[in-house]
Formats: C-alpha cells, structure tokens, sequence
C-alpha cells in the first residue's frame, strides 16, 4: 500500500499549542453522556456513587486507556470490545480538557 500525500494542513495553524480538538472533545463528551454517566455522573459531576469524579482523575493517558479497556476491580466495567481506540481517545481529550476548569 502506497502513502498517499495527504497535505490538507492549512498553513496558518490558529491554535499549535492546543493538543487536541474540539471535535474530539465533543464527541467524547457525547460518549461519556451514553456509556459513562450514568456512574461517574452527567458532566463528570460525581452523583455520589462508588465511581471516582473523573475530574480529578491524573494526568495519565495510559492509565485511562488501560482503565477503559480492561475496566478495573470488577466494579469498573471494560469497554474494551464496545469502544474502539479513537472513541477511547476523544473519551480522553474530553476528560483532560474538564480538568483546568
Ligand atoms: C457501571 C458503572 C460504571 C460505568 C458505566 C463506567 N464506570 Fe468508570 N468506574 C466505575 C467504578 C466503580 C470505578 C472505580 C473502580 C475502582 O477503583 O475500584 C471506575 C473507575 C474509572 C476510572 C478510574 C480508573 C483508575 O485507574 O483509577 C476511569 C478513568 C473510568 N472509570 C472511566 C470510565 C469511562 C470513560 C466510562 C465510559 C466508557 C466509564 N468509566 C463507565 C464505574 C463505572
């Protein structure tokens, strides 16, 4: 399979500091509602159940991939085969952009 040049890239980027885009943070934002808010709360505000606020969870991409994945404890379910790693990803761009607020 041949790469082909894909250079759709503008030339002024508006924003090179920003890691990632609002899309993807929307559409995590969208996944979170259906699959995880009904345990870590709806805008990550904690409902006050067992499930951690996600607000304050660490700055450790890694960590949330494997979390998701494999879930934890048996109290954390795995989403490994319902979620594929670009939902997980703007999952993720969504939780790091709730934290600075
Ligand atoms: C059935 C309830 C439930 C659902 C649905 C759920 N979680 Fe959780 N989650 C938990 C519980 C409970 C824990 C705490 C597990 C523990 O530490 O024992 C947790 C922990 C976590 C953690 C912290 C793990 C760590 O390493 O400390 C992350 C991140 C997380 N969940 C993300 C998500 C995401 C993203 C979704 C949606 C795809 C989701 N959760 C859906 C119950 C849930």
């Amino acid at each position: 399979m041949t790469a082909s040049a894909q250079t759709t890239t503008p030339a002024a980027t508006p924003q090179q500091d920003a890691g990632v885009d609002q899309a993807q943070i929307d559409q995590g934002k969208a996944t979170f509602a259906q699959k995880c808010s009904h345990c870590h709360g709806f805008n990550m505000v904690n409902a006050g159940t067992i499930a951690p606020d996600l607000r304050r969870f660490p700055d450790d991409r890694e960590r949330f991939f494997t979390t998701v994945k494999l879930g934890k404890n048996g109290r954390m379910p795995p989403w490994g085969d319902l979620l594929n790693d670009d939902q997980i990803a703007c999952l993720w761009a969504y939780i790091s952009s709730r934290k600075d607020r």
